[in-house]
């Protein structure tokens, strides 16, 4: 079968960073042929300058992610029929939020200097009284989720807040605290949960958007996981963090009235003690007065606020709160 594909090209001797061309190929591959296969028959009968990634070409390694038609993928388990049209151009960039050395292959330091910071490995407080630490099978089974991660980088590549805050620990290092924070055999879950609450960049700067989940090829969802360390957080009592006032003011407003009651979540994730960001807050409000983009002071009641509230309260009772 015939395979069209359009690959970024950035060659650091003659290019500046951030600067590409774009190269267009056309092939004749076998019909079960992957995006990688495609790629390395570039390089072999080609442009032999053409410079990739890859080890295992089983999906095992995590070497191969690269972006196919602009998200984040693993190029050997992508099958050159699947990713798109037939006939139709496939384009092949370097995976983002990642500096890039060559063509298709991006520099992983941030990425390992992230997961780093979250120290992932081991810390129990006592030496083991078996000859080793033992863990029951069910806390194995529910690690499983997180330590199928192969650390391609592909949540990381495609991460939107990465792609506007270099400070945001990320999906992957997250996930790869949450494996520690949930593993019985640690004895540091509660200071790792307030130092990822606590920290520039942790648990609370997701904006959930859903795409780590969504192009993670090992189905970790990191983004559930960190949803899941900001409930342990708050339930360890580090409640002290704009995240958690917004989580509780935009309960509060959404059961109350059924809507959003946007300019009342502003002030009180902020904080009423919290002088300098509301002064920043009242400008905005200044600003959005004269533009008449100013959400209404009392907000208006959604037309079913009556159901919403009882949602509300079916699930507080279901969870004795
Ligand atoms: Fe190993 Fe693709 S080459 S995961």
């Amino acid at each position: 079968m015939q395979a069209k594909l359009k690959v970024s090209r950035y060659d650091p001797e003659t290019m500046g960073q951030g600067q590409q061309r774009w190269d267009e190929f056309e092939l004749d591959v076998h019909p079960n042929a992957t995006v990688l296969d495609a790629l390395i028959q570039i390089r072999e009968e080609v442009d032999g300058t053409l410079a990739l990634r890859c080890a295992c070409r089983a999906s095992i390694c995590g070497s191969c992610g690269m972006r196919v038609n602009g998200d984040a993928k693993l190029v050997c388990k992508s099958r050159i029929a699947d990713v798109g049209e037939e006939g139709a151009t496939i384009v092949v960039e370097p995976m983002g939020n990642q500096a890039v050395i060559k063509d298709l292959v991006v520099t992983l330091d941030t990425f390992f200097d992230k997961v780093r910071q979250v120290d992932p490995y081991l810390q129990p407080d006592s030496e083991p009284e078996q000859g080793e630490y033992v863990a029951s099978d069910e806390s194995m089974v529910n690690l499983l989720t997180a330590m199928n991660c192969i650390m391609c980088g592909a949540c990381v590549s495609d991460c939107t807040v990465l792609e506007v805050d270099e400070a945001f620990i990320g999906p992957a290092a997250l996930a790869k605290a949450w494996r520690f924070v949930e593993d019985p055999r640690d004895d540091q879950r509660d200071a790792r949960l307030e130092e990822l609450n606590d920290v520039e960049g942790g648990i609370w700067d997701c904006t959930r958007c859903f795409k780590c989940v969504e192009v993670c090829p090992k189905d970790v969802a990191p983004m559930d996981r960190i949803m899941e360390m900001r409930d342990m957080a708050i339930e360890a009592g580090n409640t002290n963090t704009s995240g958690y006032r917004h989580t509780e003011s935009f309960n509060k407003s959404v059961k109350k009235h059924g809507r959003l009651d946007e300019a009342r979540l502003a002030v009180e994730s902020a904080g009423y003690t919290n002088v300098p960001r509301l002064i920043d807050l009242a400008e905005i409000g200044v600003k959005s007065v004269l533009k008449g983009k100013m959400p209404p002071i009392v907000p208006h009641k959604a037309d079913e606020k009556e159901k919403i509230t009882r949602i509300f309260e079916k699930v507080e009772s279901e969870r004795g709160s």
